[in-house]
């Protein structure tokens, strides 16, 4: 009987010690969040202390913001500026279709920022220095035609140098333009951060599946030690 208590107790151990490392997987995965959300929520913030109205955080044009900077990742000047000017024609020639966006639903764009660090900003600080560069981009988020908004963040190498930020703002009546094809799925994007979408991310080249990989390696190890456990009973 003893014995058995024994066996209980060290079951009880495997259960726990599982619990904990599932959850430090799941904060893990909580701390990588989305920070192109965490930006939205900031710019809307902003706005409403200034009785403008919500923007409603699109996906589609999100990720057009995205296929934005990754065009421009290799510009990001020594003084934090993005010296780049993709063609017009790459917006629906290149952006749309590698995000899924279905072209017919392409809208108006009203409102374009961006913006590159050296180093990592949290959304706050990327907000008043990334984004707010100066009044002019300050008076682009308190534009009143804005309906929409949609945020993309991108590092230069996937795993180095500056970060960049893009905000894209459109006017359109909402949610009928920049539609993701596979009701609102799009194409899965392998880098960056889009707001919108609902899919953590992290901006240091690992993307939420690496996270949702290493959650399911625990979980094996968790799996196998409690079967190898008690299979003792
Ligand atoms: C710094 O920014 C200014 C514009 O603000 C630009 O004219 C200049 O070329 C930039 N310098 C470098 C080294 O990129
Ligand atoms: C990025 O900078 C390079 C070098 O200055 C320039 O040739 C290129 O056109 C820029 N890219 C874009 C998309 O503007
Ligand atoms: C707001 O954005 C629209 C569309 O881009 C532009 O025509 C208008 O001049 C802007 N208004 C202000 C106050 O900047
Ligand atoms: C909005 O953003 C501007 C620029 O960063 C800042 O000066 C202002 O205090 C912000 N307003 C609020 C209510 O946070
Ligand atoms: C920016 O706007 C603020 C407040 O509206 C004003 O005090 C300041 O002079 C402006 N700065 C520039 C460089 O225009
Ligand atoms: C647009 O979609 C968002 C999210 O799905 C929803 O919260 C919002 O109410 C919708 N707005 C309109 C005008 O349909």
């Amino acid at each position: 009987m003893l014995k058995m208590v024994n066996k209980i107790g060290s079951f009880q151990w495997v259960i726990t010690l599982g619990f904990l490392l599932l959850a430090a997987a799941v904060v893990s995965s909580k701390n990588h969040g989305n920070q192109a959300n965490d930006l939205v929520d900031i710019i809307n913030k902003n706005r409403t202390s200034k009785r403008l109205s919500l923007l409603n955080n699109s996906p589609g044009l999100a990720c057009i913001a995205l296929q934005y900077i990754k065009e421009c990742r290799g510009n990001c000047s020594e003084n934090n500026t993005v010296n780049c000017k993709p063609p017009e024609n790459d917006f629906t020639e290149i952006f749309a279709p590698n995000c899924g966006v279905e072209l017919p639903t392409f809208g108006t764009i009203s409102g374009l920022i961006v913006g590159c660090q050296q180093k990592h900003l949290d959304p706050p600080e990327a907000f008043s220095r990334a984004l707010i560069h100066s009044n002019k981009t300050l008076s682009i988020i308190h534009n009143k035609t804005h309906t929409e908004v949609g945020v993309g963040i991108v590092r230069a190498k996937s795993h180095k140098g500056a970060y960049l930020w893009c905000a894209l703002f459109s006017s359109n009546k909402r949610n009928s333009t920049f539609v993701l094809e596979d009701l609102g799925k799009g194409i899965e994007q392998k880098e960056g951060c889009y707001s919108g979408s609902g899919v953590s991310c992290s901006l240091g080249g690992r993307n939420a599946n690496f996270v949702f990989a290493t959650n399911c390696v625990w979980t094996l190890v968790f799996y196998y030690l409690v079967r190898s456990r008690t299979s003792f009973f």
